[in-house]
């Protein structure tokens, strides 16, 4: 009979904070904190997939391992993350020994990380009942393979649930910053010219019905605050750590010279900017496999 409880979230967070704590400057350590920062709204998505006890899951561009964690902790499932970069996944293999030593994990479940690519993926064909990827289809290059390469691994009638980005949905009142606006354009000029983009999500729905999925589910997941823009907030700080992990790439290509990039950088850490309301908004894509 399958474990019945609700989530254990609070071993999770606990393995998360502990990890940052003692890895003060791991790599990619801005993913870590947007992993730890957006856990209500991620947790939320994923408990509208009616996941079942004994599913095969997928994560794919896994990062941190937070998904296939945290799926593992609402149902007895086999999840798989994957990422091309091994050192996250080594931070997320980690974090995982964390939870289960927390008893975060519900008994049956397992947890397990390999380096792959979204574009070529090692599973068997039909293999598995849920695909997750979340953040992964604004980086990726090539997004109709990797949807391919997603129809091919689900089993007809398993799901996808696709999380990404649009930055159409995003509005700021006042405006950002100059100096912010133009960090941020360095970096969303270099998502696009490497295939990926951030106004990626409205693409996903068509892009998964032409792999072969019934599109089931739009889920648009809107997040508001009202409050000021200090130097002190965590998301300011992942920001900058976020910029500054960048800075070689979008000068090395053209697309800022070190001397502005430093000058932008210099004044968004230090700016105030009191009574700001944002509205930012993620979208969800579920698909069922024909
Ligand atoms: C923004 S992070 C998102 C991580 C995680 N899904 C989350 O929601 O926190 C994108 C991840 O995709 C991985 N990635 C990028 N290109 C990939 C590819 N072609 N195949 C697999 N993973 C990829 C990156 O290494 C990174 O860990």
């Amino acid at each position: 009979m399958a474990e019945q409880r609700a989530p254990a979230w609070h071993a999770i967070d606990d393995a998360f904070t502990s990890y940052l704590n003692a890895n003060a400057s791991i790599h990619e350590r801005w993913l870590l904190v947007q992993t730890m920062a957006t856990a209500v709204l991620r947790r939320s998505v994923l408990g509208t997939v009616k996941v079942q006890p004994g599913w095969r899951i997928l994560d794919i561009g896994t990062g941190f391992g937070a998904i296939p964690i945290e799926l593992a902790a609402m149902q007895p499932i086999d999840a798989v993350g994957i990422d091309i970069d091994r050192e996250v996944l080594w931070a997320a293999e980690t974090i995982r020994t964390d939870v289960v030593k927390g008893g975060g994990l519900i008994a049956d479940s397992r947890v397990t990380f390999v380096a792959g690519s979204a574009h070529a993926l090692e599973q068997p064909d039909a293999s598995i009942d849920l695909a997750t990827a979340r953040f992964l289809f604004q980086h990726l290059p090539d997004h109709a393979t990797a949807a391919s390469e997603l129809a091919r691994v689900v089993r007809t009638g398993g799901l996808v649930c696709i999380i990404d980005v649009d930055d159409g949905l995003s509005v700021s009142h006042p405006e950002p910053s100059a100096a912010y606006e133009r960090l941020a354009r360095a970096v969303a000029a270099r998502q696009q010219r490497h295939g990926g983009g951030r106004q990626v999500a409205r693409t996903l729905p068509s892009c998964l019905d032409r792999a072969g999925f019934d599109i089931q589910a739009l889920l648009v997941i809107p997040q508001a605050a009202y409050g000021s823009s200090l130097p002190d907030d965590l998301n300011r700080k992942m920001l900058l750590e976020r910029f500054v992990g960048m800075r070689h790439e979008l000068v090395e290509e053209g697309l800022i010279s070190a001397d502005e990039f430093d000058d932008c950088l210099a004044r968004y850490s230090a700016e105030v900017i009191h009574g700001v309301c944002t509205i930012e908004a993620h979208m969800a894509v579920v698909g069922r496999r024909r």
